[in-house]
């Protein structure tokens, strides 16, 4: 595991932006996969930016979602779908075919996820796959206590993060309590992974997280195992596991 500090806010994404260009100069056709919520933003502004410029392209890419709010649509402007296709595929030139989504209101969960996850396995697994974490330790929605090989599912979104992702949701009633989400073999299972993480809140769980046991209590513990991890931290979490 690799851990960068990245301490100018305005080069917050550079690195991982880096990281995917330089996986896309090698392969120019990779499974590619995104968390959505605020860590991400800047990464897809920046990736956006390349684009524009020409110095990276999308055309042979595949993006594979992370997670999705169970009852809501594409339309709906809280659910990741919607983050994903505003904040970024709209605005590369990947191609709409290549965009596969998880489809929060598909009535058959179990199928679906079970062909989502066959859809990513089949075709070589996810290249590379960018997360961030929440303040319990979750990856994507994959909660704490979850087991470590699972696969594509249906999760329950536990009360703590409910409450923080309210945030995101003009009325609380609307923030769903299920959610679709890789699981944390589907996620292990990627060739590499960019963990990103900003702000002080996060110091504890990433202590955690990064240096503590590898346990199911803390899903992102799981990353410890993996043999290709970079994690990307700002300037606030630069003294990890200190007081
Ligand atoms: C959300 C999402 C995750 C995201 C995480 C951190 O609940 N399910 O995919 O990575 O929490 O979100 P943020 O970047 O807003 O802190």
């Amino acid at each position: 595991m690799q851990i960068i500090i990245c301490h100018e806010p305005e080069n917050w994404a550079d690195d991982a932006a880096d990281e995917v260009s330089r996986q896309l100069a090698r392969n120019p056709a990779s499974r590619l996969s995104f968390a959505t919520g605020a860590t991400t933003l800047p990464l897809f502004d920046e990736l956006v930016r390349r684009h524009e410029e020409g110095r990276i392209g999308f055309s042979q890419a595949t993006c594979f979602q992370l997670d999705e709010y169970r009852g809501l649509g594409a339309e709906h402007p809280a659910s990741c779908a919607h983050t994903l296709i505003n904040r970024f595929y709209n605005r590369i030139n990947i191609r709409k075919e290549n965009c596969h989504f998880l489809d929060g209101l598909n009535a058959a969960p179990v199928e679906f996820c079970r062909e989502y996850e066959s859809l990513i396995q089949e075709g070589g697994g996810i290249d590379l796959q960018v997360l961030g974490i929440g303040l319990n330790g979750h990856i994507g929605f994959n909660q704490p206590g979850t087991p470590f090989d699972s696969p594509t599912h249906s999760a329950k979104v536990e009360d703590f993060t409910w409450q923080k992702n309210t945030r995101f949701f003009k009325n609380p009633e609307d923030n769903p309590r299920d959610a679709l989400t890789m699981g944390v073999a589907t996620i292990l299972s990627a060739k590499k992974i960019i963990l990103m993480a900003r702000g002080g809140e996060k110091k504890d769980i990433l202590c955690k997280a990064l240096f503590g046991p590898v346990t199911e209590d803390v899903p992102a513990s799981v990353l410890q195992k993996h043999p290709d991890v970079l994690v990307i931290l700002d300037h606030s979490l630069s003294k990890l596991c200190s007081s």
